[in-house]
């Protein structure tokens, strides 16, 4: 089978479609089942619930900015292989996002409100830094999926324990955002200097206290 080169507006069309349909919920239909669909929904008291929903809301918030970062870092990438690469692990991101978006809209709330402007600053910090070239891009997203599976952790600390459908989701995604930094690290990712690593982790500070409440 012959694979169609994209244009650079064929290109831009994808990013254009998958930005909306990433912040203009709902998200649509997961590929892969969720993996809380078969768990039966614990009675939260509405404290626990809020609470929650909050971390979902930050994890739903977190995937906006992995679509982001993944469809900015796959617009510039050089190496179709890693561009690939990148999709993949794109799509699994958006599996992601509608599945804490659908736990969200479960706890009786809503996604963040400002989830546009989550995409618009992650998109342009992933173009920029893929256009460093690919080894420094696979650099980027390495750290970033070790970040996330730190903070991943710390939210599965902090759920309810009782909360078996959020905590479902939460350990899957853990678990594939761990193989997406392993793969960035295998395709050659580069490490990062320290004043970068502290940046990354300062402005996702910013997003993850914001968007607990907006
Ligand atoms: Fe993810
Ligand atoms: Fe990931």
């Amino acid at each position: 089978m012959q694979i169609r080169q994209l244009t650079p507006l064929d290109r831009l069309l994808a990013s254009a479609n998958n930005a909306l349909r990433t912040v203009a919920a709902p998200a649509g239909r997961s590929a892969r089942p969720n993996p809380a669909e078969h768990i039966i929904d614990a009675g939260l008291d509405a404290r626990r619930r809020a609470h929650a929903a909050g971390l979902m809301r930050v994890n739903h918030a977190g995937e906006v900015c992995a679509q982001a970062l993944y469809q900015g870092h796959a617009a510039v990438a050089r190496d179709k292989t890693i561009e690939a690469q990148i999709q993949q692990a794109a799509d699994e991101e958006f599996d992601h996002l509608a599945w804490c978006e659908e736990r969200i809209h479960e706890l009786g709330e809503n996604v963040s409100r400002l989830s546009p402007f989550w995409y618009a600053g992650a998109f342009a910090i992933g173009a920029a830094s893929g256009m460093l070239g690919d080894k420094w891009s696979l650099g980027f997203i390495a750290e970033t999926e070790k970040q996330v599976c730190a903070h991943l952790d710390s939210h599965l600390d902090s759920l309810p324990e009782e909360d078996a459908k959020s905590r479902a989701i939460v350990e899957q995604m853990r678990d594939e955002e761990e193989e997406h930094g392993d793969n960035a690290v295998a395709a050659g990712a580069a490490e990062l200097p320290a004043p970068v690593r502290r940046l990354m982790q300062m402005t996702a500070k910013v997003m993850t206290k914001t968007a607990y409440w907006v």
